[in-house]
């Protein structure tokens, strides 16, 4: 694995499992529930030590997949990130939170808890009172944010007692939200790893740039869409998969490097072709 430097001096693998879907959607789903843990396991053993899971994916159930598959591995090992759902944003309801994730997951702590979303309605400052306690009781080794425009982070970044791990954000070669919105280029001033999120959803597969050099490559589309995102400076990304093939495919973006030419070839390309 490869690893991309914290604020805090820590480090991160670049490349993380993604579990939305997994156990449901937007509800739970339980039919799959041993398919998705043995995924999960064999997704570790390949090399994907870090797992990207939330409180609301599959209504708390992918946390309890996350949690079962924990089992099989040492727990210091794992990079575990999961999310706190802007409904929970209070002070109390971040401390409900993170007590209900931990006894998904089964642990004692997380790696990274990232606020899911701005809440409209609930200051930060109530927020990180509690994001700060978590991390100075121990449940939480690191603060991280996502889907966060610059303003909020900057917010975030004052209030929060130690470093902002990280923004997640959906990043990928067609959306390019976060280049235009100085998001990515915030986070770089800052040092702080940018999680780009779906990094080959949405028609990336299929694009006419990423397609031609996958042929002259000899790679896949999907290695192609996630060394581009991988090889920036500051960028991390989180893929998410329920076929061994397509997570062997994956993880081997690792294993091989995009030429300077290649890289702005695939920086040009993207929106509107
Ligand atoms: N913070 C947020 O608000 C937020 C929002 C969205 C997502 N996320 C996180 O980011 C993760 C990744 O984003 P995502 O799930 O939206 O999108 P994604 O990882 O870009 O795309 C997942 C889809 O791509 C397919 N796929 C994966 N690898 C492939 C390959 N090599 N070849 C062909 N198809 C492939 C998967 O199908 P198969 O299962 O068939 O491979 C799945 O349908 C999520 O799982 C979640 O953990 C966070």
């Amino acid at each position: 694995m490869q690893y991309e430097k914290l604020p805090d001096g820590t480090q991160i693998p670049v490349l993380g499992l993604g579990t939305w879907q997994m156990g449901g959607g937007s509800s739970a789903d339980y039919s799959r529930d041993d398919e998705m843990v043995g995924i999960i396991e064999q997704a570790v053993d390949m090399g994907y030590t870090h797992l990207d899971t939330a409180e609301v994916y599959g209504k708390n159930h992918c946390e309890e997949l996350v949690g079962r598959a924990m089992k099989a591995f040492n727990r210091g090992d794992l990079f575990i990130t999961t999310k706190v759902s802007p409904d929970h944003a209070t002070y109390d309801g971040v401390h409900n939170a993170i007590q209900g994730s931990l006894k998904r997951l089964d642990t004692d702590y997380v790696d990274l808890y990232l606020i899911h979303w701005p809440s409209k309605d609930i200051p930060q400052s109530e927020t990180f009172r509690a994001m700060n306690e978590l991390v100075a009781d121990g449940r939480v080794r690191r603060v991280g944010v996502s889907n966060y425009n610059v303003e909020q982070m900057q917010e975030a970044i004052d209030l929060c007692d130690t470093a902002i791990a990280t923004n997640q954000v959906r990043y990928n070669l067609l959306d390019r939200k976060v280049v235009q919105n100085g998001v990515l280029g915030f986070c770089r001033e800052q040092s702080i790893p940018l999680t780009a999120y779906s990094p080959v959803k949405g028609g990336v597969l299929e694009h006419a740039a990423v397609q031609v050099m996958a042929r002259a490559r000899g790679v896949s589309p999907a290695q192609i869409a996630i060394r581009w995102l991988i090889q920036q400076p500051g960028v991390i990304t989180i893929p998410m998969s329920q076929d061994l093939k397509h997570l062997r495919d994956n993880i081997a973006a690792l294993s091989f490097e995009l030429s300077p030419e290649e890289m702005e070839r695939l920086d040009n390309a993207g929106i509107g072709d």
